[in-house]
């Protein structure tokens, strides 16, 4: 099978280059495990991955111009030549490593906890199991960043708006029956960017491994602004 990866070395002073590998693949084999059979042809050659199973989230890239994790994209279901790149509007630190720094700033900026302003429980905060419901398709997020890293107006304005990952992380504890900080997170998100870069054009859900749909979760954090705020 063949394939042409994306090779960027800053410390070599040459530009970025597509380079092209040749491999022989067997069944099942996914992504991942023909980036790193490849690895034993070029070691040069630089990527992240970790679990292997859709855990961890290392492994975003962007496969035949669509974000993907390479440890679950099966190889015999990708067109030919493979093309692989860094996921689009990070900035390459090598090859297919991006710089996420400012993916995990907006997930920060969110405050992806509890904040609960009552005294501690003795035992432990409770909840009823249609409250836990709530968090089902919210909290099974593991940050991989293919959503925002395929939205437009992520990579229109990377610093200012929030992006769908952040953002499903954000409702995931506004929807939290165990949080009373709704008013202030509502309040971090107000103004034309954070929130309302959002146009709905749904690449983020399209992309998402874990079959999540940030797009709902931002059109409730916005039904919640007009409730709570005006
Ligand atoms: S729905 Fe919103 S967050 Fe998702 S890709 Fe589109 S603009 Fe980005
Ligand atoms: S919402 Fe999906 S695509 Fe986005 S970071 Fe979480 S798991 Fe990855
Ligand atoms: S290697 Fe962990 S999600 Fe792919």
């Amino acid at each position: 099978m063949r394939f042409q990866i994306y090779r960027y070395d800053p410390e070599s002073g040459q530009k970025p280059w597509m380079q092209e590998y040749e491999l022989e693949t067997r069944p099942g084999m996914m992504l991942r495990d023909a980036l790193l059979k490849i690895k034993e042809q070029d070691e040069t050659l630089v990527f992240r991955h970790s679990c292997g199973e859709g855990v961890c989230g290392s492994d975003a890239l962007n496969i035949n111009g669509t974000n993907a994790l390479g440890c679950l994209t099966p190889v015999a279901e990708l067109k030919e030549p493979v093309v692989v790149r860094p996921v689009p509007g990070m900035p390459v630190i090598r090859d297919l490593v991006v710089d996420m720094d400012q993916f995990f700033e907006h997930y920060r900026a969110v405050k992806p906890y509890l904040i609960v302003d009552d005294p501690e429980p003795e035992v432990e905060y409770r909840q009823t199991p249609q409250e836990r419901e709530k968090l089902d398709g919210l909290y099974e997020c593991i940050l991989c960043g293919c959503c925002t890293t395929q939205c437009p107006s992520f990579w229109w304005n990377p610093d200012k708006f929030r992006g769908p990952a952040a953002l499903l992380q954000a409702y995931r504890f506004m929807a939290d029956s165990r949080d009373q900080a709704m008013a202030q997170r509502l309040e971090e998100l107000d103004g034309p960017y954070r929130l309302f870069r959002c146009h709905t054009i749904m690449n983020c859900v399209n992309v998402c491994p874990k079959g999540l749909n940030p797009t709902e979760a931002i059109n409730n954090i916005k039904k919640l602004m007009v409730k709570e705020m005006f």
